[in-house]
């Protein structure tokens, strides 16, 4: 058994599931950019066979990460197994995770299987995945709440026939700590050939206990794989949040014992650009990431962490990442600044006219903002990073006008299938206005189920708003992200952001469906 705990990130995958948080290929890639950065083991690009799109996500991440093991999911049959194995073929160090579900509720209800023919088929699928891959893991899909002889059985013939990681999902989020770590314990006791695979854990947070079921994995069940996201981002309450999980492990290394190879400073870092990719913001109180996580209001607490750090602190915030918050631009700066803070931010543009583009967005908020953090930069690329095939809908201009006593008042330009439409409307406050002048032209018969602003940086009124829109269609989520120094601005884009996502045909097979 290793004393190293690897650290497998679903961000791209799992995370990604959560509805409305769809990325895009560049988006995707900068962040596994930012996951390699951070030092993941494996970072899982998405699920190949699932859409053309996943397809090409997954083999332009494998392309160009080459410290880090690209996986792609698979269903438990050749063809998605031959996809994710072509999709990774660029890959430096590949792995192909496999999976079926062994519960009988899932058996019966959704796959409409016998165990025999489950069993059957979990072992036809390593042996063929083993064929084209030597990085090989099998989940058992809502494992916790299988029987444990069926589970026994096809664990046991999975690693006979080359599986090289067993991971044994909490699919629902269903499990208590201490019985998801005896659960795995008498799994690797009993299955005679255990010791030939590591055992990684995969936690749901439905009931909140992601990150204790997996740490309970690991000190009681023996794991040596924790399955986690960035800011548990995932479907319904999430997955193991990553950064909970790694620094309770180097936290208490007294407790644990085991080493994590990632590089804690670039977490908060990675935190802010998937919130800002996904428009899925941080609670302030969340653990580690959250605003206030290392913030000490009252009174008490200030003047222990004066006199002595560790009176109140168990961490330090600068080891998770913290000072990376520093002003890296102005208005003076220059192209070549920008192009280098581009390069350290990990953003690879393709050519010089896209580097111009984004520059005069930024000279253009610099005039605007006197001061410009990397989580500006982040956004200002964000917008940047739709591609003319998923720009359908552009904002052109926008004047409003709300005065006490008179009814809000918008008027917008915008751009829609290359046509330009000027609109106007009353609403009960500025924003309301744009986004009903915007609708009464685009008409797309949206409704909007969320909608949210912060700030980008700190606190004070100079910074950027940040907006997220959700938006539900056809049965389809969608989240659109704007930022500008003008909310109301801000709130327009987020708005035709969401409804370039909703223009966009995805065609793709749910993993889990
Ligand atoms: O939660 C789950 O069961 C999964 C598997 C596909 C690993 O995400
Ligand atoms: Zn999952």
């Amino acid at each position: 058994m290793t004393d190293k705990l690897i650290i497998f990130d679903t961000t791209l995958r799992d995370g990604e599931q959560s509805p409305g948080a769809s990325m895009t290929r560049d988006e995707k890639l900068r962040i596994a950019r930012q996951l390699e950065r951070l030092r993941v083991d494996v970072i899982e690009a998405g699920f190949a066979a699932s859409s053309n799109g996943d397809f090409e996500c997954v083999r332009s991440i494998a392309a160009h990460i080459k410290e880090s093991i690209v996986c792609s999911l698979a269903r438990a049959n050749d063809r998605d197994i031959s996809r994710a194995a072509e999709a990774l073929k660029p890959a430096a160090r590949a792995r192909i995770h496999t999976f079926i579900a062994t519960s009988a509720l899932h058996m019966e209800k959704k796959l409409r299987m016998t165990p025999d023919q489950v069993f059957e088929q979990a072992r036809l699928s390593v042996r063929f995945a083993r064929k084209l891959c030597d990085d090989v893991e099998f989940s058992p899909e809502d494992g916790y709440r299988s029987d444990p002889d069926f589970l026994c059985r096809v664990l046991e013939t999975v690693i006979a026939e080359g599986a090289t990681t067993i991971n044994i999902p909490d699919t629902v989020g269903y499990a208590i700590p201490e019985l998801y770590g005896q659960f795995l314990r008498h799994l690797r006791e009993r299955i005679p050939n255990s010791d030939k695979a590591i055992w990684s854990v995969h936690c749901h947070n439905d009931l909140g206990m992601a990150v204790a079921n997996s740490l309970a994995g690991v000190k009681l069940g023996g794991a040596r794989q924790v399955e986690c996201t960035i800011n548990g981002l995932g479907e319904r309450a999430g997955n193991c949040s990553l950064e909970e999980v790694v620094m309770a492990v180097r936290t208490r290394r007294d407790y644990f014992g085991l080493d994590v190879g990632i590089d804690t400073t670039q977490i908060v870092p990675a935190s802010r650009m998937v919130s800002q990719t996904t428009g899925f913001v941080v609670q302030p109180n969340k653990a580690v990431v959250g605003a206030n996580a290392f913030a000490h209001a009252s009174g008490i607490h200030q003047d222990g962490v004066l006199k002595a750090r560790d009176t109140y602190e168990i961490m330090r915030a600068e080891d998770v990442g913290w000072s990376a918050n520093k002003i890296v631009l102005g208005k003076l700066s220059g192209r070549n600044a920008f192009k280098q803070r581009l390069q350290e931010l990990g953003i690879e543009m393709e050519s010089e006219a896209e580097i111009n583009a984004a520059f005069a967005r930024f000279k253009d908020l610099a005039d605007r903002k006197s001061e410009i953090f990397d989580e500006d930069i982040l956004a200002l690329v964000g917008d940047e990073s739709v591609t003319p095939d998923e720009e359908h809908y552009r904002l052109l201009a926008l004047s409003q006008r709300s005065e006490t006593g008179e009814r809000p008042f918008a008027k917008v330009a915008f751009a829609m299938g290359g046509r330009e439409f000027h609109t106007e409307a009353h609403g009960n406050g500025p924003v309301d206005a744009s986004l009903k002048a915007i609708e009464s032209q685009a008409k797309s018969g949206a409704e909007l189920v969320l909608y949210s602003v912060n700030a980008i940086t700190s606190g004070s009124t100079e910074s950027q708003g940040e907006v997220t829109v959700r938006l539900q269609h056809g049965g389809r989520v969608v989240n659109g992200v704007g930022a500008d120094p003008d909310i109301v601005v801000a709130s327009a884009k987020a708005y035709l952001s969401a409804l370039n996502k909703l223009h966009s045909k995805v065609d793709r097979v749910a993993a889990q469906g």
